[in-house]
């Protein structure tokens, strides 16, 4: 059987959007959340854990993700994870961020193999299970050839690979024939991700790779939510635009609820807008358009505006 995940995009797919979207959209049967950073101690702030809540992820099956480079530290947040209910938890290798690469944690730990089967073995008696979301390298494809030797070694639920390396960013084509090799080499489940923005794009990879049963997509549903319905072959709606605006105001109900002050409130709907434009008429213009509101009430109109215009303009059609 398939199964589709939602990819974890920092700043986008907090527990808001994931409850929503799977509420509003069928297709994802599990989802992994951005990343936490470890910290030094053993307290960590209630409000970085917020978003795992138990409470607060009731709708879509998620895992937890850490960025990190410290065994020690891992092992109490994974276990604090644990305690929450998680059984779970997934290793960033793939963060591409100078920022974060340059510190060898994500993608910047790649070309240390050795650094990476120490880190593994020092984490072996924490509570919950392992999952590994990986690029293929920082610099070139062979380190994950190394690496993937080491990944065998231990016991994986999946390893999730986003064949790009780290100094790509999000440039260029996914790396398919380096995906195959891993595809071939590893004995973990391996579920692929990249580049999946249409249900020809996902048909396409599939006829590649049979073997493959878990995809994990993010950009491209936040850019068409209907994606992962197409994709599972589920009936498409006459009433697209009308679903949309649902979710849409759903969505902005809820960070209305939650977030403090108009900026940080726009800044976030601008920022699901900055994919979700592309379902419009004029993905550019609307885009523009919404950019331009600085307070909530003119936001509201523009969007109330452009929903309308979407419905007349697919009348006309
Ligand atoms: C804005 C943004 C934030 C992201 N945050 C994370 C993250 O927290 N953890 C992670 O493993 N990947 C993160 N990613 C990478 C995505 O999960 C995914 O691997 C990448 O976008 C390729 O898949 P896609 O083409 O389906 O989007 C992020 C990507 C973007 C664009």
């Amino acid at each position: 059987m398939t199964t589709l995940s939602l990819a974890p995009l920092r700043g986008l797919t907090d527990a808001i959007y994931r409850n929503t979207s799977a509420r509003h959209f069928q297709g994802f049967s599990t989802c992994i959340a951005p990343f936490l950073s470890t910290f030094q101690g053993t307290k960590v702030k209630s409000a970085k854990l917020r978003d795992l809540l138990p409470e607060n992820n009731q709708t879509l099956p998620v895992i937890p993700q850490i960025l990190s480079k410290h065994p020690d530290q891992f092992v109490v947040l994974a276990d604090m994870l644990y305690d929450l209910g998680y059984e779970t938890v997934n290793w960033n290798l793939g963060c591409p961020y100078a920022m974060v690469a340059n510190k060898k944690r994500g993608s910047g730990l790649l070309p240390y193999p050795e650094e990476i089967d120490r880190f593994l073995e020092l984490i072996q008696d924490m509570k919950p299970a392992l999952s590994i979301k990986t690029r293929i390298g920082r610099y070139t494809p062979a380190e994950i050839k190394t690496v993937l030797t080491i990944f065998n070694n231990y016991p994986l639920t999946e390893l999730i690979i986003h064949p790009r390396l780290g100094i790509q960013m999000y440039k260029g084509h996914p790396d398919l024939d380096t995906f195959a090799y891993c595809l071939d080499k590893s004995v973990h489940p391996v579920t692929y991700n990249g580049d999946i923005n249409t249900a020809k794009d996902y048909r396409r990879l599939q006829e590649q790779f049979p073997r493959v049963t878990q995809w994990m997509i993010g950009r491209g549903a936040l850019a068409n939510p209907f994606l992962t319905e197409q994709i599972k072959g589920i009936l498409p709606s006459e009433n697209q635009i009308q679903r949309l605006q649902q979710f849409h105001d759903d969505l902005f109900a809820q960070y209305h609820a939650r977030l403090h002050g108009s900026g940080h409130l726009l800044g976030r709907m601008k920022g699901v807008w900055f994919y979700l434009a592309d379902r419009l008429s004029d993905p550019k213009k609307s885009l523009k358009r919404i950019q331009k509101a600085r307070t909530i009430a003119t936001y509201q109109d523009i969007i109330a505006n452009l929903f309308q215009e979407e419905q007349l303009w697919k009348r006309e059609k």
